[in-house]
């Protein structure tokens, strides 16, 4: 379960040439809950506060008020019981470059404190999913982008998280490599596991989520089954709605 209850965060940032400070309000105030079993999508345009939101939920990023619990521990409080409950793929993950697949999973198996032969047995399952298996040994130092994505992939999900955070999961992916990510977000909704995702691929959200909402300037907009989106808004599809979210927030500026 995720609960996230009006929470904030704004940057401070610099201008270097005009060496003026601005702050950035990335999110504003907000509020959404993922129940286990469940898919939410996150959409939203570049910048609008997706992967900040989601890095709070991770834990690795403290929200400047409101609050956050997974799997019922609040992630200000209780940061390592969450960090153990959850998978997060950011889209900013490196890949040791001097390591094998496998070698890299062996050390996070240890880090999250899974059982070696639990470790390896998860680790080459999911690189056989992710048709990865040959690579298990070979060095990452010329892994293409979508190879580096997949390893990054297993090693969120090596430790087995009741909670589940990606970050544009399939960015880089091939079709056939992101319908089996698709394919593995789906099984863990049937598992029971809660499961968070962001995108900017529409049709994915139309196919795969359970509920979705948008960010647009910080806020949470949507937040409703995507079809039931659709009717309320009167849209034929999501790419709609998000123009017209856009147009709405453009006539308030
Ligand atoms: N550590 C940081 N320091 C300063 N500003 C930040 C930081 N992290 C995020 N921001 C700013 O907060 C805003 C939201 O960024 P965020 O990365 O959450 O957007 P996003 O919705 O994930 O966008 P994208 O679709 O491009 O990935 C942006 O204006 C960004 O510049
Ligand atoms: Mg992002």
């Amino acid at each position: 379960m995720i609960q996230l209850s009006e929470v904030h965060k704004s940057f401070t940032v610099k201008d270097r040439k005009t060496r003026l400070t601005k702050r950035i309000d990335a999110v504003r105030g907000i509020s959404l809950e993922v129940r286990p079993g469940e898919i939410y999508g996150l959409l939203g345009p570049n910048g609008a506060g997706k992967s900040t939101t989601l890095r709070m939920i991770a834990g690795l990023m403290e929200p400047d008020t409101g609050t956050i619990h997974v799997c019922g521990h609040e992630t200000r409080q209780r940061p390592e019981a969450v960090r153990g409950c959850l998978g997060y793929l950011s889209t900013d993950m490196g890949v040791y470059a001097r390591f094998t697949p496998r070698e890299l999973l062996r050390i996070f198996g240890e880090f999250q404190d899974v059982e070696p032969k639990v470790a390896e047995r998860r680790g080459m399952h999911l690189l056989d999913k992710l048709q990865l298996a040959d690579f298990a040994d070979v060095r990452m130092e010329g892994f293409s982008s979508g190879q580096k994505q997949k390893v990054s992939i297993a090693r969120a999900l090596l430790h087995d998280p009741k909670v589940v955070i990606f970050d544009e999961p399939t960015t880089g992916l091939d079709v056939l490599t992101a319908k089996t990510v698709l394919d593995l977000l789906r099984i863990m909704r049937e598992e029971g596991r809660t499961v968070i995702v962001s995108t900017h691929v529409m049709p994915m959200v139309e196919d795969i989520c359970d509920r979705v909402g948008i960010i647009f300037d910080g806020k949470l907009h949507g937040d409703a089954p995507p079809r039931d989106l659709l009717q309320s808004r009167r849209a034929k599809n999501l790419d709609e709605v998000f123009f017209q979210l856009a147009a709405e927030s453009e006539e308030n500026h």
